[in-house]
């Protein structure tokens, strides 16, 4: 959107326009220390909590969240995109923005015809399966996995076969036109050349719907392990489907779900169908992403309590506790139910029947107790220090519950469990910041323009050297600048860290002279307005940042091996020898990379570049 008025005349609006002189047009601002306060003009409240930052020129309100830059604020104050708010603001500060021919957009295709194609697709892909003879491999695949024909028919399982042309010709026998293919991501935009090709080929299909049952995207799985592919592949991000608020199979399980006013969670779309042979005909899936703020407030528009199923091991843990408190944030009481080690809910079903699942289902505990659980395993409750870990750990959950009444009730719980007090818990409680939500997070994901994807080990060292600035020195001793992969990534950490840096207050400023692209000034802004993500209870600062950059490590030997195993193909004699040497040492590397700052530590040493010797 920012590309339809050049960039140069954004950059000479955001520099003559003064955030503060903006601002106070709109909002009576005083002065208190370095900031300014003020009203908040985006909720109602009596005492200011909107700060407006003349250094960063940036604003946040510390009641409502809403922050960014000059742009951002008009954007939420006038109600315009942010083309718009270029425009009112260049108008103010005199600058023209020149006439651009590409301004008018062409039209998309409308919801509805796009909705349309995708019934269609959803419909010619589950045909193909029932009746075509290509589809023999996908039919025996089906069997294989002992899928049921009737969840075959209610979630409309398909079949893309794998002949190259054959989503073309079927969508030429329609009428529907490439555009429109790629506007619903059957067909994607290739790097390779000017032709687009099938998104979706030999894949077993699963139609994404949404809660009222509109196909809006596909999820298809590979069945031949041997091709080295990703498993899943998905239609991408749209206007229709995003992965952050959808949940799989949440059109079949809604009524069930209002039945019971409880709702079941697990990750794939094999395991919610699966459930549903079972006869749990409340789960949904995830489809293995993150829960976000927009899965838990769909699930409570049509229950009170949700039960997670969790892979039983530590990731799975983490992952559940962080679901656990997505949900309290929106007032859903929720269980936690966990597999045994190794099982998903379709592998034990297969395997145990469905009673043994059900049984599982049946000893879900409380969050509350599920996080005892983990603390009595590691053994942690002998010892006061322990137990004051423990204490920890279940006012960060409780934290996050969204009213009065439930938190009552996780303290009451929560002080049985751990035989204290409930007063020394609430005392806690009123101790601790607001935790760090969600559904801020997800409010990032919800802006209209296209978001990226950066890879989160750098996004995480970024907020460290943002919001704790106190690990740069171990940082610049221990990552070279290159090892951060995406450039917008890079360019900010290279601003962070550099030896003459004025660390996060220069940092707009700094990338500004560097003429930084507006992405990456974007992420800039949204990291340092962001409360940080990092949390100081199970590990210190300093901590996070050693174990960050040990997995941004260990990233980078596993692109170096990939790479020597390149080379290793085309080698002969000594050459080869010597690059399967290389090969081992960094299998080595790699696995001392997993095991502690302790050990890892002496092979960053050697690996640093020596001073200097870098750009
Ligand atoms: P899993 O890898 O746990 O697969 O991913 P699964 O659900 O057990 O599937 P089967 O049993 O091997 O067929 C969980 C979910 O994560 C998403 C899918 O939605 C999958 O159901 N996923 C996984 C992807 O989107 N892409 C992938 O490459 C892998
Ligand atoms: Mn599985």
């Amino acid at each position: 959107m920012a590309g339809i008025i050049p960039k140069e005349q954004i950059e000479e609006v955001r520099v003559r326009a003064d955030i503060v002189d903006v601002i106070s047009a709109y909002v009576p601002l005083k002065r208190a220390g370095g900031s300014l306060k003020g009203l908040c003009p985006f909720h109602k409240e009596k005492t200011p909590s909107f700060n407006v930052d003349p250094r960063r020129q940036i604003f946040r309100c510390f009641g409502c969240d809403k922050g960014g830059d000059v742009f951002r604020f008009l954007m939420e104050y006038e109600n315009v995109d942010f083309p718009t708010a270029v425009r009112l603001l260049a108008d103010r500060v005199g600058v023209r923005i020149q006439a651009d021919r590409s301004e008018r957009r062409p039209e998309g295709p409308d919801k509805r015809t796009l909705l349309n194609v995708l019934e269609e697709a959803a419909q010619w892909y589950h045909q193909t399966l029932l009746n075509e003879a290509a589809a023999g491999a996908a039919r025996a695949y089906l069997n294989e996995r002992a899928l049921q024909d009737t969840s075959v028919e209610n979630f409309r399982i398909g079949y893309a076969p794998s002949q190259r042309g054959a989503l073309l010709r079927w969508a030429k026998e329609k009428g529907f036109g490439q555009d429109l293919l790629l506007a619903v991501g059957l067909l994607a935009e290739s790097d390779r050349g000017p032709e687009p090709y099938e998104r979706f080929r030999d894949r077993l299909m699963f139609p994404i719907c949404d809660e009222v049952g509109r196909v809006v995207g596909f999820s298809g799985r590979m069945m031949n392990p041997e091709v080295r592919a990703a498993k899943y592949v998905n239609s991408p991000e749209t206007a229709l489907f995003r992965k952050s608020n959808i949940l799989f199979a949440l059109d079949r399980a809604k009524n069930a779900m209002l039945e019971a006013r409880t709702a079941l969670l697990c990750e794939g779309q094999i395991d919610a169908i699966r459930c549903h042979e079972a006869g749990v005909l409340n789960a949904v899936a995830t489809q293995g992403t993150a829960l976000t703020a927009s899965h838990a407030r769909l699930l409570r528009r049509h229950a009170d309590e949700v039960v997670i199923v969790l892979d039983a091991d530590a990731a799975g843990e983490a992952a559940a506790v962080r679901s656990a408190e997505a949900f309290l944030e929106v007032g859903l009481a929720v269980q936690i139910a966990a597999l045994p080690p190794g099982e998903d809910p379709d592998s034990l079903i297969v395997k145990q029947g469905a009673q043994a699942f059900q049984e599982v289902v049946a000893g879900a505990v409380s969050v509350i107790r599920f996080q005892v659980q983990r603390f009595e395993r590691k053994g942690d409750l002998a010892s006061d220090a322990g137990r004051q870990r423990a204490a920890k750990a279940l006012i960060e959950v409780i934290s996050h519950a969204e009213n009065e009444v439930q938190k009552e009730m996780l303290i009451e719980e929560a002080a049985r469990e751990l035989g204290l007090l409930p007063a020394a818990l609430r005392a806690g409680l009123a101790r601790t910041r607001t935790p760090y939500s969600l559904e801020r997070s997800t409010e990032v994901v919800a802006r209209p323009e296209p978001t990226t994807v950066y890879p989160p080990e750098e996004i995480g060292l970024l907020d460290l050297l943002l919001h704790h600035p106190e690990v740069t020195p171990l940082v610049r001793d221990h990552l070279p600048i290159g090892h951060f992969t995406h450039p917008d990534c890079r360019q900010i950490a290279d601003c962070l860290l550099a030896p003459e840096s004025d660390g996060p207050d220069g940092l707009l400023r700094e990338l500004d002279s560097r003429d930084a692209d507006e992405a990456c000034t974007q992420l800039a802004i949204r990291l340092q307005t962001d409360p940080s993500k990092v949390r100081g209870i199970e590990f210190s600062t300093e901590e996070a940042a050693k174990d960050t950059l040990l997995r941004l490590w260990r990233k980078y030997f596993e692109a170096e091996r990939r790479r020597v195993q390149q080379e290793i193909r085309q080698a002969e004699g000594e050459a080869r020898k010597q690059l399967l040497m290389e090969s081992k040492q960094l299998t080595e590397d790699i696995s001392r990379m997993r095991q502690g700052w302790a050990l890892a530590e002496p092979i960053l040493e050697l690996s640093m570049p020596m001073p200097g010797s870098e750009g």
